[in-house]
């Protein structure tokens, strides 16, 4: 049987720290399955399609590595793609509550998936999307933090292309 997992997230947009988690895993598994959520909740900056978009065009290269959007639960999402294991990154200890109650909440509704948590690199752990969004609006350098194809599209947006 195929080892599958995927690795969802709102991707707003997608990091050097998500590539680190998704690099990584690619190794450990046959396939992942990147999973984009729609999650309007969060309110975006980039639309779905766009973060569908920067997403695919970031990990084309990467041969066992799929992308696909979704705007199910996770555990729906991880069934239809027939992956065994919902991959979430963990960069401090702060992250460590919600995403336990997540994945307690996602082995309560399905037994059959297991959450791994796979520790960020030292060199990502600060990265997060919500501060690269920022860093762009004020008009910083965002080039250590996401790949340049990101970074000219989170410019281009936040000028209002
Ligand atoms: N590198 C960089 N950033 C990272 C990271 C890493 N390794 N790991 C997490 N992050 C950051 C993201 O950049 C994001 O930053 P931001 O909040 O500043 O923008 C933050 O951590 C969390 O983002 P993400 O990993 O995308 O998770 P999320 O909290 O947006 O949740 C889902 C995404 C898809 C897992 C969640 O919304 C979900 O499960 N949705 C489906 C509905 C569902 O099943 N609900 C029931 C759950 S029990």
């Amino acid at each position: 049987m195929p080892r599958i997992a995927c690795y969802p997230g709102t991707f707003d947009p997608i990091t050097n720290g998500h590539i680190d988690i998704i690099t990584r895993c690619a190794k450990l598994y046959d396939s992942i399955i990147v999973g984009v959520a729609q999650n309007d909740k969060k309110n975006p900056l980039f639309s779905f399609a766009e973060r569908m978009q920067l997403t695919e065009q970031v990990l084309g290269a990467m041969p066992n590595v799929k992308v696909h959007g979704f705007g199910e639960l996770t555990i729906e999402f991880a069934r239809k793609h027939s992956a065994q294991v919902i991959l979430r990154g963990l960069r401090a200890v702060s992250d460590f509550d919600f995403e336990f109650q997540l994945a307690a909440m996602n082995r309560k509704m399905a037994t059959d998936v297991e959450t791994v948590f796979i520790p960020a690199s030292a060199t990502d752990a600060y990265i997060s999307s919500s501060l690269v969004r920022e860093i762009a609006a004020l008009n910083g350098d965002v080039s250590e933090f996401v790949p340049q194809v990101v970074a000219t599209a989170l410019y281009n947006k936040l000028r209002g292309g």
